[in-house]
C-alpha cells in the first residue's frame, strides 16, 4: 500500500489529522492496531473545557485554536458523516475552582439564586460558582464521525494491523510495517497516544515517550432507564465540576462521571469502590443522582508524556512526525492539532511556534520510572 502519508493510530488525533490532510489531497493511511476510536477517544468525557485557567500556559494558544476551530471541524464533519456528534453548548457550572480568576470573559460568577434558576437539582454546595461558557461532544461518536467522513473523502483506515516498526532507507523514513503489510509513506506520523513509545526509531529511541495514565468512569440513566430521543429532560443540562468529579450529560439521556487519574500501566479494569465512590461526590452535588441507574462502567488510559504535555511535530529521523501525549485533553485540542501539525507537515506557515512540544525536550531523558510493558 503506498500513500504520502501513513498514520499510526485512529483516535481523535489520528482521524482529526487524516482528515486535516484530506483536505490537502494528500493520499493518506491509518494504521490502527485495533478497532479505530477504541481506547482513550471511546473512554473520554468530551469536555471542550478551553476555559479552565488552570490548563497549562503552553496549551492555553492550542486551547483558544481549538475553541475557534470546533464548530467548523464539528460542522463539516457532521455534514460529511451524516452522524450528529452531541455538540451540546449549555456551558459548565464550577464549584470551588480555587480564587476565581475569571480572566476568561466567557466566564462569570454565579449566586446560588442564579444557580437554582439554571439547574434545580444542582445543590449549591459552596459559595465558589462560576459559569464558563464551554461545550461537550460525544467523543465516542465524534470519533466514528470523524473515521466515517475521513473515508468518505478518500482516507484509507487498515484496522486490526498493529505497526511494527518503521522503514527506513538513506537515514529516512519510507514507510511502516505490520505482521501484514508494508504501508509505504515518504512521512509517517505516529499518533500511537499511550501506544506511541512502542514504535521506536533506529535513529532515536524516544522520540514519543507516552504512558497510559488510567481513568475510571461510569454512565448513569435515570431510574425510568429510557436512553434515546424520547429520554425524559436529563437531571442536569449543563457539565458540571468540582474539585472531586465532573458530570457530563449527553442528549440521548445518559450522564458520564468521571475520573480517577492513576498509574497504573497498561490495565483497564474498574472496581467497584472507586466507582461508587466517583458515583456518591456526583450525588453530593446532583442527589438525585442517587437514584440514577449504573449503565455502565469503564476505563481508559490518557496519554501522558514525561511532563503531561503533548508531543508535536517533526522528530530527528526526516519524515517522521509525531502527534500525541495529549493526557487530559485530546478532544479538545483535536482540531487544533490537526491543524498545526498538518501543516508543519506541507510547510505551510504556522500561527502558533509548536517548537514548545518538540520530542527534542526529552532528548536527556531518562525513562518512566513508573511505566512497565504491556
Ligand atoms: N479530560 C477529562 C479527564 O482527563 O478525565
Amino acid at each position: 500500500v503506498k500513500a504520502d502519508v501513513a498514520i499510526v493510530g485512529a483516535g481523535v488525533i489520528g482521524l482529526s489529522l487524516a482528515w486535516e490532510l484530506r483536505r490537502r489531497e494528500l493520499a493518506v493511511v491509518v494504521v490502527e492496531k485495533g478497532e479505530p476510536g477504541r481506547e482513550a477517544s471511546h473512554a473520554a468525557g468530551g469536555m471542550l473545557a478551553w476555559c479552565d485557567d488552570q490548563l497549562p500556559a503552553p496549551l492555553v494558544p492550542l486551547a483558544e485554536l481549538s475553541a475557534k476551530l470546533y464548530p467548523e471541524f464539528v460542522r463539516e464533519i457532521e455534514a460529511t458523516s451524516g452522524v450528529s456528534v452531541d455538540l451540546r453548548t449549555h456551558g459548565t457550572i464550577v464549584f470551588d475552582h480555587g480564587e476565581p480568576q475569571l480572566r476568561q470573559v466567557a466566564c462569570r460568577r454565579l449566586t446560588a439564586k442564579e444557580l437554582v434558576e439554571l439547574e434545580p437539582d444542582i445543590q449549591p454546595v459552596s459559595q465558589n460558582i462560576q459559569y464558563w461558557q464551554e461545550a461537550s461532544v460525544d467523543p465516542r461518536i465524534l470519533t466514528q464521525a470523524l473515521a466515517k467522513a475521513a473515508k468518505h473523502r478518500g482516507a484509507h483506515v487498515a484496522h486490526g494491523e498493529p505497526a511494527l516498526a518503521l522503514e527506513t532507507q538513506a537515514g529516512r523514513v519510507t514507510g511502516v510495517k505490520t505482521e501484514r503489510a508494508l504501508f509505504s509513506a515518504p512521512i509517517v506520523v505516529n499518533c500511537g497516544g499511550a501506544w506511541a513509545a512502542q514504535l521506536s526509531t533506529p535513529l532515536d529511541p524516544t522520540p514519543s515517550p507516552t504512558r497510559p495514565v488510567k481513568g475510571q468512569m461510569l454512565a448513569l440513566v435515570s431510574r425510568e432507564g429510557r436512553t434515546g430521543a424520547d429520554a425524559r429532560a436529563s437531571i442536569v443540562r449543563h457539565v458540571v465540576r468540582t474539585p472531586e468529579v465532573y458530570i457530563i450529560p449527553r442528549s440521548d439521556g445518559r450522564i458520564v462521571i468521571g475520573a480517577t487519574v492513576e498509574e497504573a500501566g497498561f490495565d483497564k479494569r474498574t472496581d467497584a469502590a472507586t466507582i461508587q465512590r466517583l458515583h456518591r461526590s456526583a450525588a453530593d452535588v446532583v442527589p438525585e443522582l442517587a437514584h440514577a441507574r449504573i449503565h455502565e462502567t469503564w476505563a481508559g488510559l490518557r496519554p501522558g508524556s514525561p511532563d503531561n504535555l503533548p508531543i508535536l511535530g517533526a522528530t530527528s529521523l526526516p519524515g517522521y512526525f509525531v502527534a500525541t501525549g495529549h493526557y487530559r485533553d485530546g478532544i479538545m485540542l483535536a482540531p487544533a492539532t490537526a491543524c498545526l501539525v498538518a501543516k508543519t507537515i506541507c510547510g505551510e506557515p504556522l500561527e502558533y511556534d509548536l517548537s514548545r512540544f518538540s520530542c527534542s525536550r526529552f532528548a536527556t531523558w531518562g525513562g518512566f520510572p513508573v511505566c512497565r510493558a504491556i
